[in-house]
């Protein structure tokens, strides 16, 4: 794939940002860095496919993205924040995202899965984030946030359990009939990136681009505790034995939350042990959860 093929497509300017449609791509995460990389994309640059043949998921695994199942996107954002901000803008990020899932399935309460994962309570995934950044000195300049949300019911392998989509959810936790417009992958672009772009200015001046130095977080009333706290609300197994995997043991831990690092803060059973284990070290295993 060349770069010159994003002049074939209509950029379409959508909230602000501007959306380069493909119909199949090898992953619209490697396409966007590539442009990044070229100085060909600028903030708010969104690549999209209805397909992706190679599409990545956390580091060292791919990411299943049936063509015209679900949503494959990837949105290039400059947040100009410290380093040390990097957990906060990875759960503003989660926390945006879920608030559409609230908004489409109501009736699920939608949850975080610690770090990057939108599961139902009981822990049965219907999206994840891959969040690469780019930093200069201290500062995260560049984010390139690829998001995978299955919509339709044959995005997921029946051989995951663990594994969902928004139309089967609605169909499992509603009487309704009628399936809400919004399950078209439109009105679910729509309400991420008018979400996104309230999160980026939340004062709704759009003019100011998506570029954290100009709108800078610290001034625009961003706090990393409240945000932590928010998650922290909606966190996937809280108060919950939980099994981790590290390495190839596997260890059991009571969740209690997050730290400002990014860390997930757990005791042991007897409450004698307490510590924070850290991505990707630990990794939470799937698991649903029916009580
Ligand atoms: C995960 O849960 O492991 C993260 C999944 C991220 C998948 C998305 S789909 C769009 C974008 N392009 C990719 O290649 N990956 C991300």
């Amino acid at each position: 794939m060349t770069s010159d093929f994003r002049f074939n497509h209509n950029a379409v300017p959508f909230h602000g940002f501007c959306c380069y449609r493909f119909e199949t791509l090898g992953s619209t995460q490697d396409l966007l860095k590539e442009w990044v990389s070229q100085g060909l994309a600028k903030p708010g640059t969104v690549v999209l496919a209805e397909g992706q043949t190679s599409g990545r998921g956390r580091p060292g695994h791919i990411w299943e993205s049936l063509q015209g199942k679900g949503l494959w996107m990837s949105v290039y954002f400059q947040p100009c924040i410290p380093a040390e901000w990097a957990f906060g803008w990875n759960m503003r990020l989660a926390l945006a995202v879920c608030k559409v899932l609230d908004a489409l399935v109501p009736s699920v309460p939608w949850q975080i899965k610690w770090p990057n994962d939108w599961v139902t309570y009981q822990g049965r995934k219907v999206g994840g984030m891959l969040v690469e950044n780019q930093l200069k000195g201290s500062c995260i300049t560049d984010s390139l946030v690829g998001i995978g949300i299955n919509v339709d019911e044959d995005a997921v392998n029946s051989s995951l359990p663990y594994a969902t989509s928004l139309r089967g959810e609605w169909k499992r936790s509603t009487l309704a009939e009628q399936e809400p417009n919004d399950f078209r992958k439109e009105g679910l672009l729509q309400a991420l990136l008018a979400e996104f772009e309230f999160m980026m200015n939340p004062g709704g001046d759009s003019s100011k681009g998506f570029n954290f130095a100009v709108n800078n977080p610290i001034t625009g009333g961003w706090n990393v505790e409240k945000i932590i706290g928010d998650v922290e609300s909606r966190l996937y197994g809280l108060g919950q034995r939980l099994p981790f995997q590290c390495g190839d043991r596997t260890e059991y831990w009571i969740t209690l939350g997050l730290d400002q690092g990014g860390g997930l803060r757990v005791r042991s059973e007897s409450g004698e042990l307490q510590q924070t284990l850290i991505h990707p070290h630990y990794r939470l295993a799937y698991t649903l959860n029916l009580s």
